[in-house]
């Protein structure tokens, strides 16, 4: 059992929890997820990792209410456990592998659009923790919906805030301030990193390719059981066939195919959508596992 040390209500249906697993904390990167599953017969639901400490052991994950599996792990408090709590799954950050004086000289900007400030926030962290401070914008709808503000001032390099409604920071969407920066500010970036709603993203790298930055994307919310067994997270990346679970969830954005991956997902929702699904494209998975013979 993984034992629930903290938790916390964030915001309107955003809970965040601060978890036991010592041997996930010792190993994982940014970037990568965990699947949690709060008993034995629960939904697996993946999520990505939103903070680590090696040495208390802990893994902090932000989730929201989306589905019955949510809303009862929501109810969760700290004391309780959950039965399954397994990783670090997929790929890290890509920049974790780079030559670290070649990175210091990088100009990277975060796009952070709103349950998505999570997952941007431990790579933030880690880039500064290596010495390099990196600019972030953070959207939400409204100010009440923003999340971490104070964690991600504590390591962004500049921090922009923006809300749709303006009750916050700057008036409107990511994008805007993301155009504000480079057209009027005469602000220079190497990459991009953009991570929150599928529509959020598409956008964020419509207006980076416009700009020619290159930007990287996570494509965690089209994972349903994250181990490459499902199909549901199966997308096209440039002309290759690839599964977010296994081979991202990190992408190049501007090779991602958006509108396939959105119409896939909400396909992916009903058996009606998985069978056409499964009629156009076969029983596809990621297979490797080596038992169930799907990949031969
Ligand atoms: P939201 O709908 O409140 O949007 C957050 C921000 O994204 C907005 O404030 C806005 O600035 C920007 N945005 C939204 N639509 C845009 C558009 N068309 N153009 C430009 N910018 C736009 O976000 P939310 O409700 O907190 O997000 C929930 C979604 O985030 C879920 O679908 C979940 O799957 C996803 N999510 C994604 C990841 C990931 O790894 N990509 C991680 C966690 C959550
Ligand atoms: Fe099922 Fe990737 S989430 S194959």
């Amino acid at each position: 059992m993984y034992k629930i040390r903290k938790a916390e209500n964030l915001a309107d249906k955003i809970f965040l929890m601060v978890v036991e697993a010592p041997r996930i904390a010792k190993h994982c990167e940014p970037g990568q997820f965990v699947i949690v599953k709060e008993d034995e017969v629960g939904e697996r639901i993946p999520l990505t990792i939103c903070d680590y400490d090696r040495e208390e052991g802990t893994i902090t994950i932000v989730f929201q209410i989306v589905g019955a599996s949510s809303e009862k792990f929501s109810r969760l408090q700290a004391g309780d456990a959950f039965s399954d709590f397994v990783g670090p799954l997929g790929q890290p950050s890509e920049f974790i592998h780079e030559d670290l004086e070649k990175l210091k000289k990088e100009k990277i900007l975060f796009v952070a659009g709103g349950v998505g400030t999570a997952p941007v926030y431990p790579q933030v962290k880690w880039l500064k923790e290596h010495g390099i401070d990196a600019d972030v914008i953070v959207g939400a709808k409204t100010k009440s919906l923003l999340i971490l503000e104070d964690e991600m001032r504590s390591v962004a390099g500049n921090l922009y805030i923006t809300t749709d409604d303006g009750s916050y920071g700057a008036h409107g969407v990511v994008t805007k301030v993301i155009e504000d920066l480079v057209l009027n500010q005469g602000k220079k970036y190497d990459k991009c990193v953009a991570i929150g709603p599928m529509i959020m993203m598409k956008f964020a790298c419509l207006t980076t390719q416009k700009l020619g930055i290159p930007t990287i994307i996570s494509m965690n919310p089209i994972m349903v059981d994250g181990t490459g067994m499902c199909g549901a997270c199966r997308l096209t990346v440039g002309d290759e066939i690839k599964f977010a679970c296994v081979d991202g969830p990190e992408f190049d954005g501007h090779k991602i195919n958006f509108d396939e991956a959105m119409k896939r997902q909400q396909m992916y929702k009903t058996e009606e959508g998985k069978a056409i699904l499964r009629l156009h494209e076969g029983d596809t998975h990621h297979g490797g596992c080596g038992q169930c013979g799907g990949d031969k």
